[in-house]
């Protein structure tokens, strides 16, 4: 069997273990050849197609552009803990949202996964990413996904490769940021990533011993706000942490958006406006810090390179089963498989955020942190 990898969306820690698991099993059964898929699925679009070989069975005749049949041990091992995607990734939106763009793109990759003789292909990736190949399945594609982000927002999977990882790095970020504010008698206050979703800026808050966390699903009240830093926390010590998801938003305002230095809109900027602003109603030193994208490029932590192994276990066997258009997922800790999902029943993208009432939201509170209101 001939199969294709690929990473697409953001990186994330963990996505090298997937790869590492996947070539290991296939060496393993010593009779699958693994392709890997360069920039996503844009690899594929690529004429030729961008690719090289990860894993290839003695005698199938294959010979990557590196040369080599294969990775060698060395790099083998080296992606267990490294950080980002050895494939490479792209992150560059959706070609099916314009149908002549999409049709184009459609034709393209078929001609790369048919010029390749893929029997299959694995898709690591997000929410967008998987919309995009539920779009190609239409055409014969035959795909099996794997959930990543540290977004920790595909829809289907209570966990996500590089969610863990991610949180590790933000929860070590916000203790060095409060250890500063501690010395100096500051506010400070710190964003974090998660697009919409609250996952990150929750478990790096708690884990941090954050004073107020503010998450795109539950708006908080200024009033509420700075209330709550005057009277319950800076009555009782000289400094506070507020983490902010990218995401957060006060009551009925709008969200925040920041231009990148190439010129696409971004979620950012709600820490400065949470600094600006209880700097002026506590008339206390304030600082804001972003923690942008130092929290996706870390070593996977013990939970991502096992949930790595655990879901690319699951789809080789999967492939090897027949068992194309079906998603590995986690469902009460235990690898389950759905159904690959489908692009137009979603109209087009999906994400999982919080329930505003979420038990650790509430176990949040119960210790007395700011987590914004219901
Ligand atoms: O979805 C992952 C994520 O890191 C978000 O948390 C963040 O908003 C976004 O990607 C940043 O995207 P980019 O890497 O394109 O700047």
């Amino acid at each position: 069997m001939k199969l294709g990898v690929c990473t697409g969306g953001g990186d994330c820690a963990g996505l090298n273990a997937v790869l590492r698991s996947l070539v290991l099993c296939a060496r393993t059964r010593g009779d699958t050849t693994i392709i890997g898929i360069m920039e996503g699925i844009n690899g594929l679009a690529a004429n030729p197609p961008r690719h090289q070989i990860l894993f290839s069975p003695a005698g199938d005749g294959l010979g990557g552009h590196n040369g080599l049949k294969g990775l060698d041990e060395f790099v083998l091992d080296t992606l267990l803990t490294l950080g980002g995607t050895y494939l490479t990734t792209s992150n560059a939106g959706n070609p099916f949202r314009d149908a002549r763009e999409g049709a184009a793109y459609r034709a393209d990759v078929l001609r790369g996964y048919k010029s390749l003789g893929l029997d299959g292909l694995i898709v690591i990736g997000g929410d967008g990413t998987h919309c995009i190949a539920a779009e190609l399945r239409e055409s014969g594609i035959q795909v099996i996904g794997i959930p990543k982000t540290i977004d920790n927002d595909y829809v289907d999977s209570e966990l996500a490769v590089g969610f863990t990882s991610a949180v590790d790095v933000a929860t070590e970020a916000l203790m060095r940021v409060n250890s500063s504010g501690a010395s100096h008698g500051r506010v400070m206050v710190v964003e974090v990533m998660g697009r919409n979703a609250g996952y990150i800026a929750l478990h790096s808050g708690i884990a941090s011993g954050a004073d107020v966390i503010l998450l795109p699903e539950r708006p908080f009240s200024r009033e509420n706000l700075a209330e709550h830093l005057k009277t319950k926390v800076l009555s009782r010590k000289n400094h506070a942490l507020v983490v902010c998801a990218e995401g957060a938003r006060a009551g009925s305002e709008g969200l925040k958006y920041r231009v990148s230095a190439s010129g696409t809109r971004q979620l950012g900027g709600i820490a400065e406006v949470v600094a600006t602003f209880l700097h002026g109603a506590l008339k206390y030193d304030t600082r804001s810090s972003v923690l942008g994208h130092i929290q996706r490029g870390s070593q996977p932590d013990p939970v991502d390179r096992i949930l790595a192994a655990r879901f690319a276990t699951r789809a080789m066997r999967l492939a090897h089963e027949k068992k194309f258009g079906s998603m590995v997922v986690l469902r009460k800790g235990e690898v389950e498989v759905t159904a690959y999902p489908d692009a137009r029943s979603r109209g087009g993208s999906a994400a999982r955020c919080l329930d505003p009432n979420d038990p650790t939201i509430i176990a949040a509170q119960d210790m007395g942190v700011y987590c914004g209101e219901a």
